[in-house]
């Protein structure tokens, strides 16, 4: 089992002299003034939680958008600061972006055109000229951050998702001999839906100027060389799982993302958790009652609707539940400048008001919509006081909620209901899979959880925690940077 000091270790004996630079979109702490004072939060996704302790432990620097409204003050003139705040350990550089930036490179190319068209939900991607333009230029924005904070040092640059699919060609442009890793974290569709895309080529050109290409599981790194073999001329290694394209070579690999296990399994068993779980308990009157319970961004990615459908039919098939079950949704407002997501937060509310409008008595009400962020001893105790965790992602490259929700299981208690269509799914194997397309199916497996003898919770959440605490967050990491001795480029 990989633990944070083992990985300090590694980076400190195999990069000396070399600097860390991790780039995403998203910062993973953004200042926003809030009745007059600063206040700093930690972004809902999986990107930061990941990332987070990684950088904690090997301390480097993270270039990110900052998107905060007090982040420019909470910076220096470099768009620098120390971060955590309470407790520095790595540097975060911001990148300033317009409003015309924002708009088209993240809302519109990166969220309306290539989050739809990687994740298979039926819902169809946008493609505007404007917002393509735009995208390459931010691209190349973050590579002139990059560029500013690497100087002439060594550095090894560790790019994150499907916002910056460009940057690897425009920083190996100017720094042929700095090693580029760019982890994918959203699927990748199969190569019928990604031809759609009008500027598919350059997409897989830039992101094939990495040394190595991360996915979360092998068969989304076999949709990629699919892709590319079907796009254009490139040499694709099977044996190696690699491209070869403009005398270069690309490592394709899966390393299936994780969260830091023994951290929070151990914050989940602190008093501040317990004293979280009452509170709970008492804001949302959960006494006495069994908790299902949701934890999500609101995304239409996340199959919300499909989850308070299947929990309608629960009450209607099983009628004993009623007054005796309460469903706690969680989720945080999400992408909301974009009409989709604004129409899911009204479907969602319709659903809602529907199922406490056909259901609730003068003492109950069986659904609970709290659209909060939550940081993370909240988000232990409401997985602490759960019968059981519905993750029902209609498409999901990983998911990270489900893992975050066995790690905070050491009582070995509770039932993770887990949609076969996340990554996390292949390795969660029992938990109680579910076709969340498939209302009768996950009604059906609320109601197993809700039987199931303490017995069966144990075994089941016992080999589910073995799966996250040895494939934890510290051991991805090791895998992606012991990958590196194979790529041409050296350290
Ligand atoms: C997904 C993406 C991340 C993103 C997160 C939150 O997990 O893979 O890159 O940060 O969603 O979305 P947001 O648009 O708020 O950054």
């Amino acid at each position: 089992m990989w633990t944070k000091k083992d990985l300090e270790e590694f980076v400190r004996k195999q990069f000396v002299d070399t600097k860390l630079i991790v780039v995403s979109n998203r910062e993973p702490f953004q200042h926003n003034l809030k009745e007059g004072k600063i206040e700093c939060i930690k972004p809902a996704g999986g990107v930061v939680t990941a990332l987070d302790p990684i950088m904690r432990a090997c301390g480097g620097t993270w270039v990110a958008f900052g998107s905060g409204n007090a982040d420019h003050q909470t910076s220096d003139k470099q768009g620098r600061l120390q971060v955590p705040p309470e407790n520095p350990q790595y540097t975060l550089r911001r990148v300033w972006l317009t409003k015309e930036e924002e708009e088209r490179y993240y809302y519109g190319f990166s969220n309306e055109a290539l989050w739809p068209l990687c994740h298979v939900v039926y819902h169809r991607p946008v493609f505007r000229t404007d917002d393509w333009e735009v995208y390459q230029r931010v691209n190349q924005k973050f590579a002139e951050a990059v560029l500013e904070e690497i100087k002439n040092d060594k550095a090894i640059v560790f790019v994150q998702d499907y916002h910056l699919a460009l940057l690897p060609k425009f920083l190996k442009e100017s720094r042929p001999d700095i090693p580029l890793i760019q982890f994918w974290h959203i699927p990748w569709p199969n190569s019928e839906m990604f031809r759609v895309c009008p500027y598919a080529e350059e997409l897989l050109k830039g992101l094939l100027a990495n040394d190595i290409l991360g996915f979360h599981i092998r068969y989304q790194c076999n949709n990629f060389l699919d892709t590319v073999d079907r796009t254009f001329e490139a040499r694709v290694d099977r044996e190696r799982t690699s491209v070869h394209f403009g005398g270069h070579e690309t490592l394709v690999r899966s390393f299936g993302i994780s969260v830091d296990f023994e951290a929070l399994s151990t914050l989940a068993q602190s008093s501040g958790v317990e004293q979280k779980i009452k509170e709970l308990q008492d804001e949302y009157a959960l006494h006495g009652k069994k908790v299902l319970t949701g934890l999500d961004r609101l995304d239409y990615t996340k199959g919300i609707p499909e989850r308070l459908m299947a929990y309608g039919r629960l009450l209607e098939k099983y009628p004993e539940y009623r007054e005796k079950v309460v469903f706690l949704q969680i989720g945080a407002l999400s992408r909301v400048h974009i009409q989709v997501y604004k129409d899911l937060n009204d479907e969602v509310n319709a659903l809602v008001e529907q199922i406490n409008w056909k259901y609730s008595t003068d003492s109950w009400q069986p659904v609970i919509l709290a659209r909060r962020q939550l940081a993370y001893p909240e988000i232990l105790a409401l997985f602490r006081l759960s019968e059981a965790t519905l993750v029902t992602s209609l498409h999901d490259g990983m998911n990270l909620v489900a893992k975050e929700f066995v790690a905070s299981r050491f009582d070995e208690m509770g039932s993770l209901i887990l949609s076969r269509f996340t990554g996390a799914s292949r390795e969660l194997d029992t938990a109680l899979l579910v076709n969340p397309f498939d209302r009768e199916q996950t009604a059906e497996a609320m109601h197993q959880a809700l039987q199931m003898p303490a017995e069966e919770q144990k075994k089941r959440m016992n080999r589910l925690r073995a799966v996250v605490q040895e494939n934890n967050i510290y051991n991805w990491a090791w895998k992606i940077l012991n990958e590196l001795p194979r790529i041409a480029v050296t350290v």
